[in-house]
């Protein structure tokens, strides 16, 4: 049974709090950010998967190398899009949940803005010029590493801030996973990047060395996927999704649990991407039995987020907005149902170095992370301009069908490249010795590659359709998507 009967009572009180007192300019710009860096990232994607496919496209040029377009690729969708993403729908949440405006005022707004897409734009140039502190999800040198540091203490603070001036007793739980994220990534940003600059140079070198910096690279890296790429996003589940339903969260208790249980298990799983490697063999185990623990929360709460649609199954038929954001559950379920398998030793032998784990790491960012970003644009951006429709429910519903295929072709490939890639490692003839050279493992994947590069492509194109769609919604003159009326009361604060 949804226990709904806090949220009548907030949202009744809601409806009295003035829409123009919150502070939203700073939010309109991180959602054009958002889809802007969302076109570019998978615009790189797509680039890089071709560089894969077809080696001529590296150009010979330095700076066009797949070694450096890469980074380029994650940090854009990863820290730009959903980045952008998460900060500007915290702040959104976070002033209508605690009937507050955010602390810092317009000035707080737009520096956390610029100077978060300044970072971006600083760590981008970076790695096409080749100053990098080679840590995966950790490129930037320490001067990127240092404006980070003071844009992100700002945000914590005007986060911080607004719950603490709240009006609503309560802190409403997607509050809860956006702060987790905030304060985890503060915490793993720092731990990852202590490293000692050379005088007047741009490199630096890490405090750690060895198997240390490996085992502090990857608590860094797998937190960044349980706190950036997981908590942060389910802060975005836990209000778009009962938005868009028209009704509470389907258990409040179980909410709370999967919180809990979510950051405690997180932070210990991260030697699961250090097997068979120089760590301890006691450290991989921890890893690998954290990881399958951490299946158990990761289904609360997807089967939290989808009972939630519990008596408005219908929606699904007329908002494409909905039907990203539950599709992207779904993901969700599926990506960490794959992961905890991966982490058992015996299957990380054959997945580890191949391309099953791009495939698992893409049904969880494509699905998941873009999917839930796509659903609470969708929402979002409508009412950030003041108006009350999209202007096309029919393109939006092409762009899930176009994204969805897309997605389809790109894990499967990889599936199937990463588990042959795998197996043909390592198989033997009958007198021991290997059956395939290594070039011939490459040519084998060639095929997979181009069905890849063709997801993309697909996934993109339906990112172009959400741009389209949405800029004639905003622009659209006043008759053809009238300016809202307030909002309802129901609809001002999420049901609980
Ligand atoms: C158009 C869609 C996309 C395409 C074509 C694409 C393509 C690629 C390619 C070719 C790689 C390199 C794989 C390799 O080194 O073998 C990659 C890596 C990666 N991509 Fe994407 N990508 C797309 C969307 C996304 C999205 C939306 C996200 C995250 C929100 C994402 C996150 C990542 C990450 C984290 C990696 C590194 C994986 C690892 O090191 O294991 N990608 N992508
Ligand atoms: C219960 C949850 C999850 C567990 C236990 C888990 C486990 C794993 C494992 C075992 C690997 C392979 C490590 C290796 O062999 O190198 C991996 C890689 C990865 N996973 Fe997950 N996963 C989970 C959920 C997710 C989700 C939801 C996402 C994305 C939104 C994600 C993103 C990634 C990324 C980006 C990598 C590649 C890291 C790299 O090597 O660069 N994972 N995960």
């Amino acid at each position: 049974m949804p226990e709904g009967g806090h949220a009548a009572s907030l949202a009744a009180q809601t409806g009295a709090w003035r829409q123009d007192s919150y502070v939203d300019g700073p939010i309109r710009a991180m959602a054009v950010a958002t889809l802007f860096w969302g076109v570019v990232g998978f615009l790189m994607g797509v680039l890089i998967a071709s560089q894969l496919a077809f080696p001529l496209l590296n150009l010979d040029l330095e700076w066009t190398t797949f070694g450096r377009l890469r980074p380029v690729h994650t940090s854009a969708v990863i820290f730009a899009f959903g980045g952008n993403a998460l900060i500007g729908t915290s702040l959104y949440v976070v002033q209508r949940t605690c009937r507050a405006r955010l602390f810092g005022g317009e000035e707080m707004g737009w520096f956390l803005f610029a100077g978060y897409n300044f970072f971006i734009v600083m760590a981008a140039l970076g790695y096409v010029l080749g100053v990098t502190q080679g840590k995966e999800y950790a490129e930037p040198e320490w001067y990127v590493d240092l404006w980070l540091t003071v844009v992100w203490v700002a945000y914590l603070v005007a986060f911080g801030g607004t719950i603490l001036r709240r009006e609503e007793p309560h802190i409403y739980v997607a509050n809860w996973f956006y702060l987790a994220f905030i304060v985890t990534i503060a915490m793993l940003h720092i731990g990852n990047n202590l490293a000692l600059p050379l005088p007047g140079h741009a490199k630096s070198y890490g405090l750690a060395s060895g198997v240390q910096d490996a085992m502090i690279q990857w608590w860094y890296g797998h937190n960044a996927v349980g706190f950036f790429l997981t908590a942060g996003f389910l802060g975005m589940m836990y209000y778009f999704i009962p938005k868009q339903a028209e009704r509470p969260v389907y258990s409040y208790r179980l909410s709370i649990i999967h919180f809990w249980s979510l950051i405690f298990l997180y932070i210990w799983a991260g030697p699961h991407h250090l097997h068979y490697t120089a760590l301890p063999d006691w450290a991989q185990t921890l890893g690998m039995v954290f990881s399958v623990m951490l299946w158990m929360p990761s289904w609360g709460g997807m089967i939290n987020g989808l009972m939630t649609l519990s008596g408005a199954w219908d929606k699904l038929r007329t908002d494409p907005g909905l039907r990203f954001s539950v599709t992207a559950v779904g993901f969700y379920g599926m990506s960490t149902f794959e992961g905890p398998v991966m982490s058992v030793k015996a299957v990380n032998s054959l997945s580890h170095y191949t391309d099953w784990t791009i495939g698992h790491v893409h049904s969880g960012a494509m699905g998941w992370v873009g999917f839930i970003t796509f659903g609470a644009m969708y929402w979002l951006v409508p009412r950030l301009w003041g108006r009350t429709e999209l202007y096309s429910n029919k393109l939006a519903a092409w762009h899930f069908w176009v994204a969805t295929l897309g997605i389809v072709l790109y894990i499967t490939a990889m599936w199937v490249s990463g588990i042959m890639q795998g197996l043909m490692w390592r198989s033997y003839d009958e007198l021991g010795f290997l059956q395939y050279s290594f070039v011939e493992t490459v040519a084998a994947m060639h095929p997979y590659y181009v069905i890849r590069m063709l997801g993309g492509v697909l996934y993109l194109s339906g990112a172009l359709l959400m741009v389209y769609n949405l800029w004639r919604t905003v622009t659209a003159r006043a008759e053809e998507a009238p300016l809202a009326p307030p909002l309802p009361a129901a609809a001002a604060v999420p049901a609980e």
